[in-house]
């Protein structure tokens, strides 16, 4: 496998409070969960990290979190003075869950500035796929949405491939400042690794057909509508029928990440040459596992392995 993967996003640190008072941590969030899980699915693939932190000791510590995950963080950029997002996970009395964050001033935000952009596009040719979110187009400004999709349009000039997860968060941006954005991003991905519930909140989608055909009309390759409990449906040109792949039958405790590592179980299984339906299956069943375990992060032995793809193909 040449080349590496990118995926770009902010990382955040997550809290958990212990009832003994201390404070578990850990590093999270949409587009580093993909880049861990796709790290020890494909532990021979490259995988840099695209972000921005800042040179403080919280900073350092998520660098240190990417480390121990083997994730390259050298595409991160360092803002003199700045912080990274936090967040934390409160859970009550009743045993529900609460986030609270502390992310409006992230360095991240401020990713892809001159020096930076320039870096990304002197290492442009080792991208093999990039992965973009919604939730990475949101806390970027108008300025840095455009670089990002440009660069986007260079990668796939180049043979790459571009995915995209849609991750719409109302708490990050208006609906209809999303709609254009993500509009404009779709027709730039390869690889569209979408939430039907996200897309229904987003665009009013009736039902997951109807949302699978609006991104197919924006000229997408290949796209993997992500229904929950009811697996994916695939299509786009390049699937040429939509396919629906049921998913495994679990008792979900915790749906953190289950769409983040169907990305990352959907795109290695497609990096090693696996077809769609092949790859789908297997982000199915990795998912499953997610949704089974509590946290973002199951541990790498609860994991299902990548199957030997290219002996299984016919
Ligand atoms: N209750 C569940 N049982 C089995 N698989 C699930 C369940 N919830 C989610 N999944 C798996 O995780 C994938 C992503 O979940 P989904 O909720 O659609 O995306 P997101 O987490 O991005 O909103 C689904 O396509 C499915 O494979
Ligand atoms: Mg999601």
């Amino acid at each position: 496998m040449n080349g590496a993967f990118w995926s770009v996003g902010e990382c955040m640190l997550e809290l958990r409070p212990q009832s003994n008072g201390t404070i578990i941590h850990a590093a999270a969030g949409d587009s580093y969960n993909t880049a861990v899980y796709l790290k020890r699915l494909a532990p021979a693939l490259p995988v840099r990290y695209v972000s921005a932190l800042g040179d403080d000791a919280m900073s350092i510590l998520i660098r240190k979190h990417m480390r121990a995950e083997r994730i390259d963080d050298s595409l991160v950029e360092t803002r003199p003075g700045g912080t990274p997002g936090l967040y934390a996970i409160e859970t009550d009395a009743n045993g529900e869950r609460r986030f609270a964050y502390w992310r409006a001033q992230s360095a991240a935000r401020s990713m892809l500035a001159a020096a930076h952009l320039s870096q990304l596009e002197a290492g442009l040719a080792q991208c093999r796929a990039l992965l973009l979110t919604g939730i990475t187009l949101a806390i970027l400004d108008d300025g840095r949405r455009t670089a990002l999709l440009a660069l986007a349009e260079k990668v796939r000039a180049a043979g790459g491939w571009v995915a995209l997860d849609n991750n719409y968060r109302s708490a990050l941006w208006d609906a209809a400042t999303a709609a254009q954005w993500m509009d404009r991003a779709t027709r730039a991905c390869t690889h569209a690794l979408f939430s039907f519930e996200d897309e229904a909140v987003l665009h009013g989608a009736g039902n997951s057909a109807q949302a699978l055909q609006r991104i197919e009309s924006l000229g997408v390759p290949e796209a993997a509508l992500k229904l929950g409990a009811g697996g994916c449906l695939l299509g786009g040109a390049a699937v040429r029928t939509t396919v629906h792949v049921p998913a495994p039958e679990v008792q979900a405790v915790d749906t953190t990440a289950a769409g983040d590592s169907f990305n990352a179980g959907y795109l290695a299984q497609r990096l090693a040459g696996a077809n769609a339906i092949r790859a789908a299956q297997f982000a199915c069943t990795l998912a499953a596992a997610v949704v089974g375990h509590h946290g973002a992060i199951i541990p790498a032995h609860a994991m299902p392995p990548l199957p030997d793809t290219l002996s299984a193909e016919p």
